[in-house]
């Protein structure tokens, strides 16, 4: 079959196309979740479950939203109903990407709020707000700034507007310059407060906390909760790989390109784990903090350290590049649906999208004030987002895209694009997405529901 060509452009070249997927992999799901929910699951037990989690399941399932992606060339949305179609099945599998697009924009409406708080953090550290703090203080400053609307949608604007304008640029201008320049910055960040934590924190307590294996902590709970995160921080279940892919060289090897991005995923959560923990147990502070371990507990530690301002500064720019690179591949599956669909520029459409995830940006950060009476089955606006989103689109999505690589999509189709020489990885692949992948992402799908529903 003749490859078709993308209308939107595609990536320079394969590396380029690994920096795009791990900046939309690497965000607040690293740096702000993963360190609080291994803090609040027992460290070592969790962190390799959930090791196991992205080997056995986000990288077969990365690899086949790559693979359709690539092969169909388009949005997801289209790329999945013209996939459909060459093996001969519905086109109604575009609900999927339908679906994913819809994640895409309630997922961003809520991480743009917490990319607020990010930003508002930039600069009171640059402010030296924080400057030997305790942590109740710590704790007022938080809730002072959860409770001012009009500081949170300023916040939640210069994010919208940033996001924007990168997607106004297109995939070779906007999306690719701003990948090459980020994420560069982000690792030279990532490793220099990595020496900082090994230098003045507690280094080999926090080591401890995070690889001591022990199987007595690990519960039933933590490893769904594992499985579950696997999906949010690889951007699995909504489309955003699959565009991405779809920008993809067809020379690259899908497989060896998944492995890396899922390889540099991981290596910076652990390595956001390593860089806070030592700092949280040098200040005798609570590894268990939960979502406020970054915006209290953390803020306390550098108030009080050598160098504290700079770093804790420097540390938040790492975490507002780090969701701005994901936030922008949240948008894209829409971006380019509209694009296609309506024959416009990508300047109309970016403003047009912005100004409604702006919108359901306001509804978001209003759960903290004066909207926190309004309830969506019993939880606030936010947690209501948060929990359709993580709980019920991205396993779905990630379900659908399973069944569709493993079951629906004929072996032609799939070998032609995974190209892998030896036949038994090829088999272990198949093995994975057609059994392994669906039952593990069924059984969190099933579990949250009854756990949260019932
Ligand atoms: N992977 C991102 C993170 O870990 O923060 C979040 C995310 C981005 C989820 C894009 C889903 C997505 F499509």
């Amino acid at each position: 079959m003749k490859d078709r060509q993308n209308i939107h452009g595609s990536w320079a070249s394969r590396w380029v196309f690994i920096m795009a997927a791990t900046g939309s992999a690497v965000g607040l799901g690293n740096i702000w979740k993963f360190p609080y929910i291994a803090g609040e699951n027992g460290g070592g037990a969790f962190v390799l479950v959930y090791l196991v989690c992205i080997l056995a399941v986000g990288v077969p399932i990365m690899m086949a939203e790559v693979l359709v992606g690539r092969r169909g060339r388009q949005s997801p949305i289209n790329s999945m109903r013209e996939v459909a179609m060459e093996a001969d099945h519905s086109p109604k599998w575009a609900l999927v990407g339908w679906i994913g697009a819809l994640a895409g924009f309630l997922i961003f409406s809520f991480y743009s709020v917490v990319a607020g708080w990010v930003l508002a953090y930039v600069a009171a550290m640059a402010n030296g707000d924080f400057l030997e703090i305790g942590s109740e203080q710590a704790g007022q400053v938080f809730n002072q700034l959860l409770s001012d609307p009009q500081t949170l949608l300023i916040w939640h604007s210069v994010f919208v507007v940033l996001v924007m304008a990168v997607l106004m640029g297109g995939v070779n201008k906007g999306l690719e310059r701003a990948t090459k320049i980020m994420m560069p910055a982000l690792f030279v960040l990532l490793l220099l407060l990595l020496g900082y934590s090994m230098s003045s924190g507690s280094f080999g307590e926090g080591l401890d906390f995070l690889f001591h294996f022990d199987p007595s902590e690990l519960s039933w709970n933590a490893v769904l909760v594992a499985l579950g995160h696997s999906f949010f921080t690889l951007s699995l279940g909504m489309g955003s790989i699959m565009a991405y892919g779809s920008y993809m060289p067809k020379s690259a090897s899908i497989g060896s390109t998944v492995l890396t991005i899922a390889a540099l995923d991981t290596v910076v959560a652990l390595v956001a784990g390593m860089a806070i923990f030592p700092i949280v147990f040098a200040n005798s502070l609570d590894p268990a903090a939960g979502p406020g371990l970054m915006f209290i507990t953390l803020p306390v530690a550098f108030g009080h350290m050598p160098g504290g301002q700079v770093f804790g500064f420097l540390f938040f720019v790492l975490v507002g590049l780090a969701a701005w690179t994901s936030a922008i591949s949240l948008m894209e599956p829409g971006v380019a649906w509209m694009v296609e669909r309506f024959g416009l520029k990508r300047a109309p459409v970016c403003i047009m999208l912005g100004i409604v995830v702006w919108l359901l940006g306001i509804g978001a950060l209003s759960s903290f004030n004066f909207g926190s009476d309004i309830a969506l089955f019993g939880l606030n606006i936010f947690d209501f987002l948060d929990f359709i989103t993580a709980n019920i689109f991205l396993p779905l999505g990630g379900l659908f895209v399973a069944l569709f690589a493993g079951w629906i999509l004929n072996q032609r189709i799939t070998q032609n694009e995974l190209a892998i020489a030896v036949p038994s990885v090829y088999k272990a692949w198949s093995v994975m997405i057609r059994y392994v992948a669906p039952l593990a992402v069924a059984a969190i799908f099933i579990f949250n529901l009854i756990d949260k529903l019932g």
